[in-house]
């Protein structure tokens, strides 16, 4: 009988060797005459473990990490093929306790099955939200995803069902889905491995918001870093118009929607939304004044639902199980799950899905289990470039929306960064503004010319000239670009450099030069 061993074509697990592992073990087995199928499926999300080998077993699939090409021949001598003990056992997969202690609602298939297997999508339940929704009149669509409480995961955290209703009421012969895949946040990856790991839940969601709000057509508006994800992506688009997924006759509906994946040059700012839509139309990237709101003039003037990755793949789901199951995941208006990316120095990265309301000193010390380097965590910055710096004294916040802005901070994509107890604060505030004078894309003052001045200040203050003035002068900017702003890249980058001036004033504070050279 032919052994499935399953070895991810994620990029995080090509960056480690999967590719190697992968031509390794099919060598080995063609010299050894095995009966093998080697199934490129995406990864779990334990990046500390890949590449991860698993082998379906009549016990379940048994998972060997991190495996190395040389390892293969001791491998599959200890008897691989029938999931034996071996030093890089980990056991069953599902049992490794952070994939086990999981809620897995959104990334439920991802690492499980053959990402470009629409068989394989529908024998783990895929299209079965996409089956009920065409079933449904669009408002009624519309309503459970109101009703599920979904919120956007991109960073805003506007409920989507609102959004959707808002472009379903617009008139217009012609309306748009734009899935925002840009995913340009420091440290997060949630996206990337859905559109390489579970692609047709993607193609699920965005037909089910075309058809819930009018739309025929759609665009995943991705970046050129994403090589694997791009690929991943339109394979499974000709999988599901070859099987009627989209087209003319969704799923035999009589309602017509098609996509395409369309790729930036990955610039920050083409994140944000409307310099997203410029972007796809062929203009250059650059933000636009809203009202008119995208909802209502959109790509191409028209009618947009612009949504994130993840709220788009979350869909599905809950037209599959209903509103009220997602909804009872979370705490407070943070309803559902979130897709946790866990980051820099830590001991356990990956993607860890679970309902809100995990504090943040939960997720750090006992998922991520501290810092690799092994130090103290110092600093956690939660939500990309824009995010706060939050010490050790927050760590009992809990993960939803309103209680990190009751602290100053955002939950943004979800991204969260470990920094240990070498980190200069300072250095990490002037980081913040020298991003956003290089992200800027120029078209309000308080940003294009406050970054900058915000690096030389931060400067100055590192160089210990005038310290006290300058961190007045500092804050003063921040004010400034908060409140003077036309988006969220200027209007947000406050937040980090503020952070770590108020959580972290010792560093602001160093010797100065003079004194130091003495
Ligand atoms: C500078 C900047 C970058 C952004 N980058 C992204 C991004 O990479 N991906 C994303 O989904 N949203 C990004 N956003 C948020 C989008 O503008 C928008 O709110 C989001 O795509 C809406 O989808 P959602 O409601 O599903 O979250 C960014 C916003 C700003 C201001
Ligand atoms: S805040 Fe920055 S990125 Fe946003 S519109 Fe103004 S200049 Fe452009």
């Amino acid at each position: 009988m032919t052994v499935r061993i399953y070895i991810p074509r994620d990029a995080a697990a090509l960056a480690l060797g999967a590719d190697r592992v992968a031509k390794a073990l099919a060598r080995e087995a063609d010299t050894r005459k095995l009966d093998i199928k080697i199934v490129r499926n995406g990864s779990r999300g334990m990046h500390w473990l890949e590449p991860l080998v698993e082998v379906e077993t009549v016990e379940g699939r048994i998972a060997y990490g991190p495996v190395k090409p040389s390892d293969l021949a001791s491998l599959l001598d200890a008897g691989l093929l029938e999931g034996k003990a071996h030093a890089l056992c980990l056991g069953g997969t599902e049992d490794i306790p952070f994939l086990k202690n999981q809620t897995r609602l959104t990334f439920a298939r991802c690492g499980v099955i053959d990402p470009v297997s629409l068989d394989d999508y529908k024998a783990h339940g895929g299209l079965k939200g996409l089956e009920k929704a065409i079933a449904m009149a669009p408002a009624d669509v519309v309503k459970e995803v109101t009703d599920s409480g979904l919120r956007g995961r991109g960073g805003a955290g506007f409920p989507t069902g609102i959004k959707w209703k808002t472009v379903l009421d617009a008139p217009g012969d012609r309306k748009y889905i734009v899935c925002n895949a840009d995913e340009g946040d420091s440290g997060t990856f949630a996206d990337r491995m859905i559109m390489e790991g579970d692609p047709f839940v993607l193609i699920e969601g965005m037909a089910i918001a075309g058809l819930a709000t009018g739309a025929a057509k759609g665009y995943v508006y991705t970046r050129s870093e994403y090589p694997h994800a791009i690929a991943v992506m339109n394979e499974a688009v000709t999988v599901a118009r070859a099987a009627g997924l989209l087209g003319p006759s969704v799923l035999g509906s009589g309602k017509a929607f098609d996509m395409e994946i369309r790729v930036g040059a990955g610039a920050y700012v083409c994140g944000e939304e409307t310099a997203l839509l410029n972007s796809l139309e062929g203009k250059r990237g650059i933000v636009r004044a809203k009202p008119p709101l995208p909802a209502l003039q959109g790509f191409m003037g028209r009618p947009t639902v612009v949504n994130n990755v993840i709220s788009l793949a979350s869909v599905p789901v809950i037209m599959d199980k209903g509103a009220a199951y997602y909804r009872d995941f979370g705490m407070g208006r943070s309803r559902g799950t979130i897709p946790l990316q866990i980051a820099g120095n830590v001991k356990h990265g990956g993607l860890y899905e679970t309902a809100f309301g995990l504090t943040l000193g939960e997720i750090v010390d006992t998922i991520g289990g501290g810092t690799a380097s092994g130090r103290p965590v110092r600093a956690v910055q939660v939500g990309g470039p824009l995010g706060a710096y939050f010490p050790r004294a927050l760590f009992d916040t809990p993960f939803d929306y309103e209680a990190f802005a009751a602290k100053d901070g955002l939950i943004g994509h979800a991204g969260i960064t470990v920094f240990d107890e070498t980190v200069d604060m300072l250095k990490q505030a002037r980081f913040a503004m020298e991003f956003c004078a290089v992200e800027s894309c120029g078209k309000c003052t308080p940003c294009r010319i406050g970054s900058t001045r915000g690096v030389e200040t931060a400067d100055k203050i590192a160089q210990g000239i005038e310290p006290e003035k300058n961190r007045a002068l500092l804050a003063d900017l921040c004010n400034t670009m908060k409140f003077g702003s036309l988006c969220a890249l200027g209007g947000f980058t406050p937040y980090p450099v503020m952070s770590a001036m108020t959580h972290f004033p010792e560093d602001f504070s160093p010797a100065p030069l003079v004194e130091a050279a003495e």
